[in-house]
C-alpha cells in the first residue's frame, strides 16, 4: 500500500501561514475570476516549511495542472524548452524548486518565457545554427527557495507575488499533526500533539517526522490512541529533547561549553572537535542553534550563551552569568 501522503489539498485544509493565505486567497480568487493565469509566485523561507506544499495547492485551487522540476535539474536552455514547449497547457503551474540554483543561461531564457510567454530555441551548431522562437500558453511560475539572497534581480522582478513562509507555532503544528495521525488511523491527545509540535522546531516537516516515528513506537505497543506519555516515551528514545534539539545540537553545544569554555572559538575548531564539516555546522546546525538564542557568532568566534548553559543543565561560569550592567558593586560575604 502507498504511503499515506499526509498533504493539504487545499488552501482551507493548510494550517498556519495565515497572513499569506489570506492574500493567497485574494489572488486566487481574482485570478479565477477574470479566468487568467495567476501572476508569477516566489515562495521564499527556510527549509521544511510547506512551499512545496503550497504550490500543489494553488494548482489545485485554480483546477490547473502542475509540472514540478527544480533549479539543479534545468543545467542547459534545452531543459528549459522541453519542460515549457512539452506538457504545459493554459493556465498550467509550473513549480521549480530552489530556483536559487537555477543555471545562468537557463535563467536567462526563462525571462522571456516569463514575461512574454515565449522562448527561442537555437537549432543547429556553429555559422548554420539559427534560433525559432515559439510560443507558450500563458503558464504561472512558482518558484521556491530557501536563499532568497542568491536570486537575482531580473529574476526576482519578474515575480508578482513574493511571499515568505514563517516558522510554525508548537500550536499550529500540533493541529496538523492531529489530522495528520487521523490520516493515519490513530487517536493523538490534545497534549500528546503539543508535545510533537514543541519538539518540531516551528517546523512541519519535522513534525509530520516525529510524527510518523511516535506512531511506529505505538503501533509496536499495540496502542491505537496515543497520549502524552507515549508521545513524550517515543521522542525520548529518539534523542529528541524538550526545545527540540537532538544529539548532535547537543554535542556541538557541549563541546562548545566544555572544550572551548563557552568561547569565543573558531567555526574550523568547533567542527573539527564535533567532526563535523565546516558547512554543514554553519548551514545545517547553527542557524537554529542561534534563532533560540543558543549559540551567538561573534567576530571572534562562537559563543555560548546563558541559555546554552542552562540547556545544557550547567550553571553558568561568572563571567557568562553576570549582567550585563550591574548597579551597585555587590559586597561578597
Ligand atoms: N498540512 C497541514 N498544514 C500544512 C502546512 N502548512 N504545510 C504542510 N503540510 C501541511
Amino acid at each position: 500500500m502507498d504511503e499515506v501522503r499526509l498533504r493539504p489539498a487545499s488552501l482551507a485544509d493548510y494550517v498556519g501561514q495565515r497572513r499569506l493565505k489570506r492574500k493567497l486567497e485574494v489572488y486566487l480568487g481574482a485570478a479565477r475570476d477574470r479566468g487568467e493565469a495567476l501572476d508569477h509566485v516566489l515562495l521564499y523561507g527556510p527549509p521544511g516549511l510547506g512551499k512545496t506544499t503550497l504550490a500543489h495547492i494553488i494548482a489545485a485551487e485554480l483546477g490547473v495542472g502542475i509540472r514540478v522540476t527544480s533549479g539543479p535539474a534545468i543545467e542547459k536552455p534545452g531543459d528549459l524548452a522541453a519542460i515549457l514547449t512539452n506538457s504545459l497547457e493554459p493556465g498550467d503551474v509550473l513549480f521549480i524548486d530552489e530556483i536559487h540554483r537555477l543555471g545562468r543561461v537557463a535563467e536567462e531564457h526563462l525571462y522571456p518565457a516569463m514575461e512574454d510567454f515565449k522562448i527561442d530555441i537555437v537549432l543547429g551548431q556553429g555559422p548554420a545554427a539559427r534560433s525559432i522562437r515559439l510560443e507558450l500558453p500563458r503558464f504561472t511560475l512558482v518558484g521556491a527557495t530557501t536563499r532568497p539572497g542568491l536570486i537575482t534581480g531580473p529574476l526576482r522582478s519578474r515575480f508578482g507575488i513574493i511571499e515568505h513562509l514563517d516558522y510554525y507555532s508548537d500550536a499550529d503544528l500540533a493541529q496538523s499533526v492531529t489530522v495528520d495521525a487521523r490520516e493515519l488511523g490513530y487517536g493523538l491527545s490534545a497534549e500528546a500533539a503539543l508535545e510533537i509540535g514543541r519538539r518540531s522546531r516551528g517546523t512541519m516537516r519535522i513534525a509530520k517526522r516525529l510524527l510518523r516515528r511516535v506512531r511506529d513506537y505505538a503501533q509496536m505497543a499495540g496502542e491505537e490512541a496515543i497520549d502524552a506519555s507515549r508521545a513524550k516515551l517515543a521522542l525520548d528514545a529518539l534523542d529528541i529533547d524538550d526545545a527540540g534539539l537532538d544529539r548532535r545540537d547537543r554535542a556541538i553545544l557541549g563541546a562548545l561549553v566544555e572544550r572551548f569554555a563557552g568561547g569565543p572559538v573558531g567555526l574550523d575548531t568547533l567542527a573539527t572537535a564535533v567532526s563535523e564539516d565546516r558547512a554543514t555546522l554553519e548551514e545545517v546546525y547553527e542557524p537554529f542553534l542561534i534563532q533560540r538564542g543558543l549559540l551567538v557568532r561573534t567576530p571572534r568566534g562562537r559563543m555560548a550563551t546563558p541559555a546554552t548553559y542552562h540547556h545544557l543543565g550547567l550553571s553558568a561560569p561568572p563571567s557568562q552569568a553576570a549582567p550585563l550592567f550591574s548597579g551597585e558593586p555587590e559586597s561578597r560575604a
